[in-house]
């Protein structure tokens, strides 16, 4: 018996790294995926649908389709985002890169949970999850401020939503992964700066992706019934650290 018979789940950057782990986290878990992305696809979903999450009728349209396919949504994983080279410092960010982060990575969660929350209060209740991240809760001074504040968003609706839904049977988290070890992030950090953010990893290696998707997991599932309006995080404690191991003479990274 899988944690989520019966579910309908719908993943939204489902061709994505994080959300292709976690349409096969929720399969495997006996639920009906609907996946959901711009582009690609997600191998596993019970069905594929392609949408741009910034424009309201899609949005409204996607979860229309999953609806009349499956009769009902139970969860919601509110994931695409995007982040793009010319976010940088304030001081250099132009407006057009601000707008576009904070429509994609913010509105977009907007209009998931405007548009997708009616289904699971139709079916009785249900779990939302937003992907937020560990840079809402702490600061960087190697800066993207559009998508910094973009998290920080999500953060505060999710906290929110949870709470006006919670009679309702609706819960609202908002999931804080850690840096995700992907192919992305390997192209973005040389080994000197890869080494440099690793200093502030006690676990001294980044999140695997399945790692994520298992938080998922727990979150979609009636295991957590009592989880809501959090901040979920699973970033290996690095918010929660001062000086970690990986600091002192002698450590390297760990299992
Ligand atoms: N990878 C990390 O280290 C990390 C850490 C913290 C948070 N996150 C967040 O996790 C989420 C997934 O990240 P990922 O690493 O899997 O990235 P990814 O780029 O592999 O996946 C994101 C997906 O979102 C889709 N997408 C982008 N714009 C869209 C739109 N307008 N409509 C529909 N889909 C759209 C993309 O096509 C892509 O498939 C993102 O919100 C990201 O900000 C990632």
């Amino acid at each position: 018996m899988g944690a989520l018979d019966g579910k309908v789940c719908v993943v939204t950057g489902a061709a994505g790294v994080i959300g292709g782990e976690t349409v096969t986290v929720l399969t495997r878990e006996g639920a009906a995926v609907a996946a959901v992305d711009v582009t690609g696809e997600a191998d596993g979903a019970a069905l594929f649908l392609t949408a741009d999450l910034t424009d309201p009728d899609q949005v409204r349209a996607a979860y229309a389709a999953v609806a009349e396919r499956f009769g009902r949504i139970d969860v919601l994983f509110n994931n695409a985002g995007i982040a793009l080279p010319e976010d940088g410092s304030v001081l250099d960010t132009d407006l057009a890169t601000w707008n576009r982060v904070i429509e994609v990575n913010l509105t977009s969660i907007f209009l998931c949970c405007k548009y997708g929350i009616p289904y699971l209060l139709a079916a009785g209740g249900g779990s939302v999850i937003n992907t937020s991240s560990l840079v809402a809760k702490t600061g960087s001074a190697a800066s993207q401020i559009a998508y910094t504040a973009s998290k920080g968003g999500v953060l505060s609706m999710s906290r929110e939503l949870g709470i006006e839904f919670a009679s309702r049977g609706v819960r609202v988290n908002a999931l804080c992964p850690g840096p995700v070890d992907t192919p992305l992030l390997r192209a973005l950090f040389d080994r000197k700066e890869e080494a440099r953010r690793l200093v502030h990893v006690p676990y001294g290696r980044f999140a695997r992706a399945r790692e994520i998707a298992e938080a998922v997991g727990f979150l979609a599932s009636d295991a957590s019934s009592y989880v809501n309006a959090t901040e979920f995080m699973v970033d290996g404690g690095i918010s929660a650290a001062y000086v970690t191991a990986a600091e002192l003479p002698g450590a390297g990274g760990r299992e």
